[in-house]
Formats: C-alpha cells, structure tokens, sequence
C-alpha cells in the first residue's frame, strides 16, 4: 500500500477546502437567488443556515476523513463500531460525487467557453441586441458537439492536475488558482460599484427588502437558502473529508472550518457585488434566474467601455471558481480507487477520464437530442434532475449519516468526534452543542428534505408527487438502514 500524501502546508489544507466549496453554488446559483429573492434578506437567511448548519456539519465531515485517514468510501468502515452497516454510507458518498460531477464538468466547460467567446470579441465585437446575446446561449445548448468539447477539455484539465500527486498537483495548482480568483473578484468588484448609477445595486444588496421576499413565499425563500448552504459547503458526500484525511494533527478542526466558510461567504457575496451593481447601472432585471450570466451578463458586457477585457476577467473568474471544485472533487473520486483497491493514482486517473466524460453525456444530450426526457416535470431536463439528486438528496440526507455518526454512541459517537475536532492548536468546539447536534439539526434537516419534496412536486401534480415520494421515502430508509442497519454495539471511549 502506498503511503497516504500530506498537504505541505495549512494554507494548502485551507485553500484547496475553501476551491472545493467555492464553486457554481458561489458565483452562480447565489446571485441568481439574490437577485430573484429580494438581495439583503436572502443574504440574511443564507448566513444564518450558514452557521448553524453547515459549519457544524463541515466539522463533522473533516474529524471522520481526519480520524480516519481515508476518504468516505472506506472512513466509515475504519470508525464504526463492530457490526455496524455505518460503512455502507462510503458508496452513497462515492455516488455523490459522481453524480455532481455528471453535471458540474459540463457547466464548467460553459464558463471556459465563455471565457474564450468573451476573449474572442463575440460578445463585444458588433453592438449586438439582447435576442442575439440569448441565441448566443441556446444556440450553444442545441450544440452536442460544443457542450462535449468543452466538457472534456474541463475534465482534462482538471484530471491532469490531479495525476500530479496531492502536494505537486491539487495543492499547487488550486493554491494558485484561488490566489488568482481571489484578485479578480477585488479588481472586479471595485469595477462594478464605480459603474455611473451602481449605487442602487449596493442598495438593492445591503438593505433587506422583506416585501420582495414575501412576494416570493417566505417558505421558498427559507428554503432555497437552506439547500443552497448545504450546496455551497459542498458538504454530505465526503467532498470536504477528504482533505482531512490528508491532514496532521497540528490544528484544530473547529478554527479551519471559520476560516473555510468565511472565505466562501466571502466569494459568495462578492461575486454578488460584482453582478447586482452592473445590472442596476445597465438598467437590467438581476432576477432573471439561471440564465443570469450567461445571458444578462454578456449584454451588459456588450454595452460596458472595455466590455471584452472584463467579460474575459469575469469569466476567467468563474473558470477558477468552477474548475477549484472540478479538481477537489475529481481527487475525492481518484481517492476512492486508491483507498478501495489500492489502485496507482495514474491508473485511476485514466480509468475515472473515460468514466467521467461517458457518465457526463446524458446531461449534454438532455439539452439537444434527448430534451424530451422531463424526469422533473415540464421544462425540466436531465441536468435538472441529477442537480436534484445531489443538492436535495445526497447533501442533506449525507449530512443526517456524518451527524448521526458523530452523535450517536452506536456510531463513532460524540467522544471520539470532539477529541478529533480538537486535537492541535486552536479554537475547540463548543461542546454545548451536543444536544443540539443530536436531535435538533436533524430535524431541521429532515424538514428541509421533506418540504423540498413537496414544494417540488405537488403543485405539478400526483403524477409527479406520488413517484417522487416514493423515491424520498425509500431514501430515507436506506439512510435508517446505514444507521440502525447493524448490531448496537457502542463505540469505544463512549
Ligand atoms: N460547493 C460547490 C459549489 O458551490 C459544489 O459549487
């Protein structure tokens, strides 16, 4: 067996966990849901799930990878109590990070196409009109060939650096990448605010305006703030444990995990400064939705003195931000295959390309030939529904296994959870969440699960709503069976 690698330093650890969670979910699906959801209050809420449900969770996932010097297919099996079915969660997770994966490298290939169309003037070359801006984006969803040449060239990049080893490769590249990441959204966002008339976005984005929320559905917007945390953090699939597991025992957990979720916040908010401002200054709905920076985005480029270079800049910024979580998850997914089989990271590498571009086909292909597979719904593809299979499943229903685990004496159990947490230097973990951790955030994770469901599916009707419980339902008892699947042996040290 080949001897696990470390990370060479704790700014390594801190960035390559922030480039996992900052991604899609930071400069994306964030300022889309600002802009739809009423700016300051959505922000409001998004920072409070923040801290009492992803950071806790977030410290959880790094004390199981650091304990247990493995990623989530086989760390559960080095923790649990003897005769447990703990273990089997190590393929839930891998199925996590595949299927966000089956989505992400294609979306991924969009913000380096964008970068490249940006750099080539075709958004700024002839004044173009918002219609033609729109056509630019469909007509590249109609394209297979466009989607899978883009989506490969993400996926080689991405597996290339990993082939580098942790230290010479994710550590190295990532490090540079957020560096990088981090002085374009400063040179960025002091360019979007200065904008003649960005006043109003600042406004629209520092004040809460709780009408527009209700306008929305408070319930909707409490939960789409819910999910987003869980999807932000990247936290439920062992994504983030991962890079415990290549950790010593110098720091403390509770401290690195601040610091993470800060800088994500941070990414977060400022990728919002940099889009709201502009849309105000251009005059320019920001609530659009998804197509926010790929439609609305280019048009104000278009209008904007020295529209290309910061069209590039600004998708040179979301490549950084999507390719950071590509590579961090791409060496979870190479790190199942050395921990299972004690595969060479090379041979894992040239098995998991081919795996990845094949398995990263059916979301291509539900925009263009298979667009009439609407597992959702009406206007719902085949990326929808693998979004939804990991954001609204995997992330919250993983977190309910990394919390039970942590909790419960039949697990790995709260002793044994603190005394990892807090091994090193550091902030310790506040101990007097224990109650809390264990019956509380559980039901508010099962609540958001269940409302998600609902919210989904009743308004397009039984035909829809009746499947897809069954689904959740029989999601939820293959989480029970992880849990009280085995014998109740209880932890040691409990
Ligand atoms: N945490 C990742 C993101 O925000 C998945 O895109």
């Amino acid at each position: 067996m080949q001897e696990r690698e470390k990370f060479g330093s704790r700014l390594g650890f801190i960035l390559v966990s922030a480039g996992c969670a900052v991604g899609l979910g930071n400069v994306w699906k964030f300022p889309y849901m600002c802009g739809q959801y009423g700016g300051a209050a959505f922000i409001l809420i998004y920072l409070v799930f923040l801290a009492i449900l992803g950071f806790p969770i977030m410290v959880c996932e790094f004390s199981v990878g650091r304990g247990s010097q493995k990623s989530c297919a086989t760390s559960f099996k080095e923790l649990e109590p003897e005769g447990s079915k703990w273990h089997n969660f190590g393929y839930f997770g891998m199925v996590g990070n595949y299927v966000l994966m089956m989505f992400y490298t294609m979306v991924a290939g969009w913000m380096l196409y964008y970068c490249y169309r940006s750099l080539t003037g075709e958004f700024t070359g002839t004044p173009l009109n918002t219609d033609q801006v729109a056509e630019k984006f469909t007509g590249m969803l109609a394209s297979p060939g466009t989607l899978t040449f883009w989506m490969i060239l993400a996926v080689v990049i991405s597996f290339g650096i990993c082939s580098l080893g942790v230290q010479k490769g994710v550590e190295k590249i990532t490090k540079i990448m957020m560096l990088c990441l981090l002085g374009l959204i400063l040179v960025l966002a002091v360019h979007s605010v200065l904008l003649p008339g960005a006043g109003a976005g600042v406004k629209f984005y520092l004040v809460p305006d709780f009408a527009a929320m209700k306008e929305n559905g408070i319930g909707n917007v409490i939960f789409g703030a819910m999910s987003q945390a869980f999807f932000t953090l990247s936290i439920g699939i062992g994504s983030m444990a991962i890079f415990g597991s290549y950790l010593d025992k110098d720091r403390s957990l509770t401290g690195e995990t601040v610091s993470i979720t800060l800088l994500d916040t941070f990414v977060a908010l400022m990728a919002g400064l940099i889009i709201i401002p502009a849309c105000f200054s251009f005059g320019i709905e920001p609530g659009t939705g998804p197509s926010l920076i790929f439609i609305t985005l280019p048009n104000i480029f278009n209008q904007m003195a020295g529209g290309r270079i910061w069209g590039t800049l600004f998708f040179l910024f979301l490549s950084f931000a999507a390719l950071s979580t590509v590579i961090a998850v791409f060496e979870n997914i190479i790190s199942f295959a050395i921990d299972l089989w004690g595969w060479e990271r090379k041979k894992a590498v040239a098995v998991n390309i081919v795996a990845i571009i094949l398995l990263s086909m059916p979301c291509i292909l539900g925009f263009n030939v298979l667009s009439g597979i609407q597992p959702l719904g009406p206007k719902t593809g085949i990326m929808d529904m693998e979004d939804f299979l990991v954001s609204n499943n995997l992330l919250p229903l993983g977190s309910l296994v990394y919390l039970g685990f942590c909790t419960s004496r039949y697990g790995w159990g709260w002793k044994n959870f603190i005394k990892e947490a807090n091994a090193g230097k550091g902030m310790g973990f506040p101990e007097i969440l224990k109650g809390y951790m264990t019956y509380i955030l559980p039901i508010i994770v099962i609540v958001i699960y269940l409302k998600g469901y609902y919210d989904m599916f009743a308004p397009k009707g039984l035909k829809y709503l009746i499947p897809w419980m069954i689904v959740a339902i029989a999601f939820l008892a293959l989480i029970a069976w992880f849990a009280f699947g085995g014998k109740r042996n209880e932890a040691k040290e409990n």
